[in-house]
């Protein structure tokens, strides 16, 4: 089977978040299994579009509107990543720095999505799946099926993968001479309370959506973000399938990132002195409980309940642990942590900023990984923790709930809480200085966290499944 990613992320090339990192494995598990998996995505302005080799494979130009731009495809020619990709650059209008963030993102993403379908248009050999991800591409299976422009692309089948369902890309109906020329007895299939809602589009017009996980699935027809009742009409098409995790790339073993590498056998010494490398760089005690958060520092995560949890956990626990922070986001949460950071040194110390070498240190070198989060569509955060032999805390939410268990429960290793809130965060982390005292219950459960598989091998499989009962051959 012959499958097309499109997105707006995917890693090493650009990463925001876990869209890049499912996006940069998928494909390559999709390989392994004997299929041809390929990703086109923007090329922006990044290290890797620079320093890689590229060969130039098709050159375009599209309408957006009345404006039209220049696009070229370029293809990556040693197969590093192990699938094909493939980088539409459109000069002054995606060679930007950042992925996100821009007054014309929806222009950007709109073109963008146009370039990918213009091309496509024109391959002899076309997919059997056009699998899109998130908001960014999710008005191509629209394109596909109502552009008149695209007829010859209407019988491949397209799937939508829901990253996030709170971002959904929404713009204003005089905007919509931008598309290419349809019926506009469809128009409506565009539409959402108002809007032109690109999400929406795509999960009425894909030919099957997925989320990332099975409860986030079940969480979305009571709660998402507007889109409950279309959610449930749309009911059939839905499917959960939750997100694996690069084994190759998150492997404590092998993982260039760390100073030490370590597996289920060697994890005790090795991680006390990745601990140790951590605690002193951010002036914390080694002897004390670390417990850590990575991540976007906004509601969604429940960042801002962090500065109440940490002060109130480190109060309460008469200053006997721990926390180190990485992240960005709300400059609101920014500063309040800041303030935080004035009351509780040296028990609590953050980095802002992005930095993916650090983060892996700290997924090794951390007791606890603290996951407070309002929605958590899946979550990558918690598998890597487990794989890193870091006991998540995680609220039960979304794929958190699907992943992990109470340690209080048979065979359990995790530490969960229910509430969105810091009093009961606060619990969990107390019950987590107590585990800690316990050394042979504590490594026990690492050893137990470290031999889980959450391997893309049993996701890549079911999302064929999908494709196979799709594809009209
Ligand atoms: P989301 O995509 O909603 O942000 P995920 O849990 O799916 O959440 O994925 C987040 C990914 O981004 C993980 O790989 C995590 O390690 C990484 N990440 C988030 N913030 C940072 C940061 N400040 N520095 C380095 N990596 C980060
Ligand atoms: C989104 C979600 C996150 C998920 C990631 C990858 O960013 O917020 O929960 O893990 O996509 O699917």
């Amino acid at each position: 089977m012959e499958i097309l990613h499109v997105s707006a992320e995917c890693y090493p090339i650009a990463k925001v978040g876990g869209l890049a990192d499912v996006v940069g494995a998928l494909p390559k598990y999709q390989y392994q299994a004997g299929h041809i998996a390929k990703v086109v995505m923007p090329a922006y302005n990044t290290r890797f579009f620079h320093s890689q080799e590229f060969e130039l494979v098709h050159q375009g130009g599209c309408w957006l509107g009345h404006t039209w731009r220049h696009f070229n495809v370029w293809r990556e020619v040693t197969n590093l990543l192990g699938f094909d990709l493939y980088l539409i650059d459109i000069p002054g209008l995606l060679d930007t720095e950042r992925v996100y963030g821009y007054h014309n993102d929806t222009d950007r993403f709109l073109t963008f999505q146009i370039a990918v379908l213009d091309w496509l248009n024109e391959w002899q050999h076309q997919p059997d799946v056009v699998h899109v991800h998130d908001y960014h591409t999710a008005l191509i299976p629209f394109m596909m099926t109502h552009a008149y422009k695209y007829e010859r692309l209407r019988n491949i089948a397209s799937v939508l993968t829901i990253h996030n369902g709170q971002y959904q890309g929404q713009f204003g109906w005089d905007r919509l001479y931008q598309l290419p020329g349809f019926d506009l007895w469809k128009a409506g299939l565009l539409g959402w309370e108002g809007a032109i809602n690109p999400l929406a589009a795509g999960i009425k017009c894909a030919w099957r959506f997925t989320t990332v996980s099975p409860s986030y699935l079940e969480e979305m027809y009571s709660s998402a973000a507007g889109l409950e009742a279309l959610m449930n009409y749309e009911k059939g098409k839905g499917v959960g399938i939750l997100n694996g995790i690069d084994t190759k790339v998150w492997d404590p073993a092998t993982d260039p990132m760390l100073p030490v590498n370590y597996n289920q056998k060697t994890f005790a010494k090795a991680k006390r002195d990745i601990k140790q490398q951590l605690c002193e760089q951010y002036n914390l005690d080694p002897s004390l409980p670390l417990i850590s958060f990575i991540g976007r520092l906004v509601g969604e995560k429940g960042a801002d309940l962090l500065p109440e949890i940490i002060g109130r956990s480190i109060f309460d626990q008469k200053q006997q642990l721990n926390f180190l922070l990485l992240g960005s986001g709300d400059p609101h949460v920014e500063w309040s942590l800041q303030q935080t950071k004035l009351l509780t040194a040296p028990n609590f110390n953050v980095q802002f900023g992005y930095d993916e070498a650090l983060s892996h240190r700290i997924y090794a070198g951390s007791d606890f990984l603290l996951m407070p989060s309002r929605v958590e569509p899946c979550g990558l955060n918690q598998m890597y923790a487990l794989r890193y032999g870091t006991v998540p805390i995680v609220r039960s939410v979304g794929g958190l709930k699907d992943t992990v268990t109470d340690f209080g429960d048979p065979g359990g290793f995790g530490i969960r809480f229910v509430h969105a809130a810091a009093w009961d965060a606060c619990q969990a982390v107390e019950r987590a200085v107590t585990l800690y005292k316990d050394t042979a219950k504590l490594q026990a459960i690492i050893k137990t966290m470290m031999q889980l598989d959450h391997s893309w091998d049993s996701a890549a499989a079911e999302y064929l499944q999908l494709y196979s009962s799709i594809v009209v051959r």
